[in-house]
């Protein structure tokens, strides 16, 4: 049995990078170097409206998140930092920020593989979505005897001193996860937190993670509840609650550990369902498993599946983009948790990308790149003194895009290279009117002096083409209002505001 399902996955990952590179004509030593050739490699097929390079380039020109769940250890293993490197622009630790392996004793606190989860994204540019601050499971077993004001005063403890140490460098939390009951019940799950410390623990807890990262957005996430049922339900009605009583919260997680064949119906209904409450919602944990072993038929009801929930996400404005529960079936959570199931995410155990990685580069590169408009700044008092509003030369068009929520916000940036020359590097400049603060960045190093911020270009993307666009973003502070900047430069250049 287990031979022969190594023969057809074998099969089946010389029959895509054979399919593949016969059409980028590069066969020849093809199989020796599979694994490598499978990251980064060209994705254009007949009807994909780009010829893309990665995941990760198209998630950027549409400004959503393509995001991985990354274990640090595995970074060592060649193929798998290749793929990470290249095809995701966020990662989120999958153990490595949970309460047992922050804090695995009272108040001592271990942050070395969480660390090595910021320093990595760090190191290429991408966003860090943290995960988990309260969690039912992987609690370490010091918390299992402590009475009800103990707990409380531990969880907020662990909340204040994790989103501490990372204050600045998260763009957003799972504060709480999988607090729900399954069933139809609506209920709340029956958790030690929920038993001994009441209702109010879940509020707590994003209180006390608005005050210890007051930067970061603040989420609740949770599985089976993608479609509309009495779990989302009863997470819709908490959300509502908190907006109509002023408790922090900011998003909504949507984790989707599906199975083929059975992406709910009402998935953007749902989605958007919570969008109109006023928080941003995100698929947090996709992964769609099936029996195994796979095959050709399986594995295109799941490649379906993929881009169905692509879609689903691009539908909604407020939705920030999606994250796969890792990048290899080789090292999927699945088959211990469901054994006869697997063959989840996109690559192989081989990391041959499976149907399912060109469904969902499929769905990223497809329909128009929406061009944001820049809202329409209310009119604050500046702290100083902003420079008057120069001519733009006609050598570059930028793209700023806020997005605020309490006193933080992210901002996009999409610059177009409108002059006459292709460049290889650049240096981009804007001042704030209102005295926001920029805390960390992605896909440029950015610094600030008062109001002035500039940015340069990473290593990788300090070329454009004429007519070539870039992008960059950053997380940050502000005081209550969030005017977007009104004029930038580019190396020198004050551009068109697009
Ligand atoms: O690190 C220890 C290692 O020292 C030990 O030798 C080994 C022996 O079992 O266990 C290792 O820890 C494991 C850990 O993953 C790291 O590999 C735990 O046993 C194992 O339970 C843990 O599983 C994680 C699971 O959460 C915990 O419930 C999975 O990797 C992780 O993918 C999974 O992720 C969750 C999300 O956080 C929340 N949503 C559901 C999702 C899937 O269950």
């Amino acid at each position: 049995m287990l031979a022969t399902h190594t023969k057809d996955r074998e099969r089946m990952r010389i029959h895509h990078l054979t399919r593949r590179h016969a059409r980028s004509g590069l066969l020849a030593g093809l199989l020796a170097a599979a694994s490598v050739l499978a990251v980064g490699v060209t994705v254009a097929q007949p009807g994909t409206a780009e010829a893309a390079a990665s995941l990760k380039s198209l998630a950027d020109a549409k400004g959503r998140d393509i995001g991985f769940a990354l274990d640090p250890n595995r970074l060592s293993e060649g193929p798998y930092k290749q793929i990470a490197d290249a095809e995701f622009n966020l990662v989120v630790a999958e153990n490595a920020m949970k309460w047992d392996a922050t804090e695995p004793n009272p108040n001592q606190f271990t942050f070395g593989q969480g660390d090595a989860v910021v320093n990595y994204a760090a190191s290429g540019g991408k966003k860090v979505y943290g995960h988990t601050l309260v969690w039912h499971n992987q609690m370490p077993n010091w918390t299992a005897n402590l009475s009800g004001p103990d707990l409380l005063a531990a969880m907020k403890n662990h909340i204040a001193k994790v989103a501490g140490h990372f204050k600045g460098k998260i763009f957003a939390w799972d504060v709480v996860n999988e607090a729900f009951a399954d069933g139809g019940s609506g209920g709340r799950r029956d958790s030690i937190l929920q038993q001994r410390i009441g209702n109010s623990w879940i509020e707590e807890a994003f209180r006390a993670a608005r005050a210890a990262d007051p930067g970061a957005k603040l989420c609740i996430n949770d599985y089976s509840t993608d479609g509309i049922n009495a779990k989302s339900t009863a997470i819709y009605n908490l959300v509502r609650d908190f907006k109509a009583r002023g408790v922090p919260i900011d998003c909504v997680g949507f984790q989707a550990h599906l199975i083929i064949g059975q992406v709910p119906g009402d998935m953007q209904a749902n989605l958007q369902r919570f969008a109109d409450l006023g928080v941003d919602v995100r698929v947090t944990e996709l992964d769609i498993r099936m029996s195994t072993p796979a095959n050709a038929t399986k594995l295109a009801t799941q490649a379906a599946d993929y881009k169905k929930v692509v879609n689903i996400c691009l539908a909604v404005a407020r939705c920030g983009g999606v994250t796969v529960w890792g990048i290899t079936d080789k090292y999927s959570w699945i088959p211990g948790v469901f054994p006869g199931e697997g063959a989840a995410l996109i690559w192989d155990e081989n990391y041959a990308p499976k149907p399912a990685y060109q469904a969902v580069a499929d769905a990223l590169g497809s329909g128009p790149t929406p061009v944001p408009t820049t809202p329409v700044p209310t009119t604050p008092v500046p702290t100083t003194p902003v420079p008057t509003t120069p001519t733009p030369t006609g050598n570059c068009t930028v793209t700023y895009v806020p997005n605020s929520w309490g006193n933080g916000f992210t901002a996009e940036i999409r610059i177009r290279n409108d002059g006459p020359n292709a460049i290889n590097s650049w240096s981009f400049g804007f001042y704030f009117p209102a005295g926001q603060q920029v805390t960390n960045a992605w896909n440029a190093t950015v610094t600030q002096s008062g109001t002035q911020v500039n940015a340069r270009n990473m290593s990788y993307n300090g070329a454009l083409s004429v007519g070539g666009t870039v992008s960059f973003g950053f997380q940050g502070t502000h005081t209550g209002s969030n005017p977007s900047p009104t004029s930038f430069t580019f190396n020198g250049s004050v551009c068109r505001n697009g």
